[in-house]
């Protein structure tokens, strides 16, 4: 067995290798995960030293890793880093890389790419580990995590696997999309088949509605440039929105098989129908025009909401609502699933026959955990009803700092060979099916008018408008005012 690994940071000198890749690679460190003979090479065009780039990285550590720092247990770990400077498309500049690791781990190697870059380079960066032979080894195994976005259109996604898969096999492909990492996510298949009292009410018979929002408190900042070219639906919804809807509507997998998941969450998206134009909202916030990068006149929603109905047995008739938003009053990631009222209404005169439904809400983020509200007797009442709360907070069970980024459990997974959490070409391209045609309308002359709403507040009423339609409410289960 091979015991050498190495990983290969493209873009090392970026925000997220410091913020995300080389904390969460610090973090299963000290958890004794990566073991064996490791190295972690860093490169970008910037110079830096092997010393300049530890100093940058341990930087990151000390502040992201959740951790208190640990002089003793950095200087070692320090001691697995690497930096060279270089432009990973110029053929030449990637074999001077190439050289310098087949000396760090002289003999055969596990490798793990990591395209950390903008998405333009990826064809580029692909090609040549192909033209220097670095996508095999007889020896090793050869993986790839590619960042998102992947693609802009089901066409550019489509041409983009087209590519990789000229270099790289479908299995040795792992497209991030950190949404899935984040542990509340991973618990939502839990939840439904580790138990036997959900499934059986998880579907048309009991669901009303489900409600998907993520919501984010901060603004675009200085990322106007990338987001100006994106919005809303490219950059959440074509991922971690749809994501994690395929988690809640998915049919049972026969296993917790990577591919038998995978199967499962693709053919659930197939089954999404075509989204109506007239089942959507978008909008921006105010003062969205002023950023740099982004053009004054710019339609690009920061926001948007949706409607989808699924057409497959379990889901007929429960519409699933999804938003997300950026600059709102509070961040927060939340699934809702709403249940229908009772059949019959017993305690008629109470609350004029007006129950809150029973709500099921799985918290995302921040504060992680899952509520179930039903009604109960007030006490002393006669037969008025108010809603109660059972709630299970992961901090109060497993500890504050049970919970560790999404990027570690994905990094471990992808050293570990599990594509589980990872997205596979098919599923993009169904994604960016159901947004391509929503996106196309936004993008035309026929496009919806564009909301305005205030940063810092709830978003646009036209949100609310949407349901309101419908007859309902966006439900929120885990905040309590
Ligand atoms: C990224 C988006 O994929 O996810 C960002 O590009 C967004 O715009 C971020 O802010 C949200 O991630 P999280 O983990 O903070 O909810």
């Amino acid at each position: 067995m091979v015991e050498v690994t190495s990983i290969l940071i493209f873009g090392a000198s970026g925000d997220l290798t410091k913020r995300k890749l080389v904390p969460a690679l610090y973090n299963l460190y000290l958890k004794e995960r990566l073991t064996g003979e490791f190295h972690i090479l860093g490169n970008s065009r910037s110079k830096f030293s092997h010393e300049e780039w530890r100093a940058k990285m341990r930087e990151g550590v000390e502040e992201f890793s959740g951790n208190s720092f640990d002089e003793t247990a950095w200087t070692q770990f320090a001691e697995h880093l690497w930096y060279v400077a270089g432009s990973a498309q110029d053929v030449n500049d990637l074999k001077t890389l190439k050289e310098f690791l087949e000396e760090k781990e002289s003999g055969a190697s596990n490798r793990l790419y990591y395209l950390s870059v903008a998405p333009n380079l990826y064809v580029p960066i692909v090609k040549n580990l192909g033209e220097l032979n670095m996508a095999r080894d007889p020896g090793g195994w050869r993986r790839i995590i590619v960042e998102k976005p992947f693609g802009t259109d089901l066409k550019s996604a489509h041409a983009l696997n087209d590519e990789i898969h000229s270099v790289f096999e479908e299995k040795q492909v792992y497209r991030i999309d950190h949404y899935l990492g984040k542990e509340t996510a991973q618990n939502i298949m839990f939840l439904r088949f580790a138990n036997a009292i959900f499934e059986p009410i998880w579907n048309r018979n009991y669901v009303d509605s489900v409600h998907i929002s993520v919501l984010e408190q901060v603004d675009v900042g200085h990322r106007g440039g990338y987001y100006d070219s994106s919005g809303a639906l490219r950059d959440m919804f074509q991922n971690h929105l749809l994501q994690l809807l395929t988690l809640i509507a998915m049919e049972p997998p026969a296993s917790f098989d990577a591919d038998a998941v995978r199967n499962e969450k693709t053919k659930v998206l197939q089954a999404v129908r075509p989204i109506d134009p007239f089942d959507t909202v978008c909008a921006q916030y105010e003062g969205y025009k002023e950023l740099e990068g982004v053009a004054s006149d710019s339609q690009t929603p920061t926001y948007a909401a949706l409607k989808l109905n699924i057409d497959n047995w379990r889901w007929q008739g429960v519409p699933f609502y999804l938003r997300s938003g950026k600059a709102l009053e509070r961040k927060l990631s939340e699934i809702t699933v709403v249940f229908h009222q009772p059949p019959h209404t017993l305690f008629r005169d109470s609350n004029n026959g007006n129950f809150t439904p029973n709500i099921l809400s799985i918290c995302v983020q921040p504060d992680e955990g899952i509520h179930l509200s039903f009604e109960a007797k007030v006490p002393d009442s006669a037969r008025r009803t108010q809603s109660v709360n059972l709630e299970f907070h992961y901090a109060d069970t497993f500890g504050e700092c049970a919970i560790p980024e999404a990027y570690e459990r994905l990094l471990l997974d992808a050293l570990l060979g599990d594509p589980g959490l990872f997205t596979r070409s098919d599923t993009i391209e169904v994604s960016w099916q159901l947004m391509d045609p929503v996106i196309a309308t936004w993008e035309s002359d026929e496009a919806p008018m564009l909301a305005t709403y205030a940063r810092g507040g709830q978003g646009p009423k036209e949100a609310d408008e949407l349901l309101a339609n419908d007859g309902r409410v966006w439900r929120l289960g885990c905040v309590h005012e």
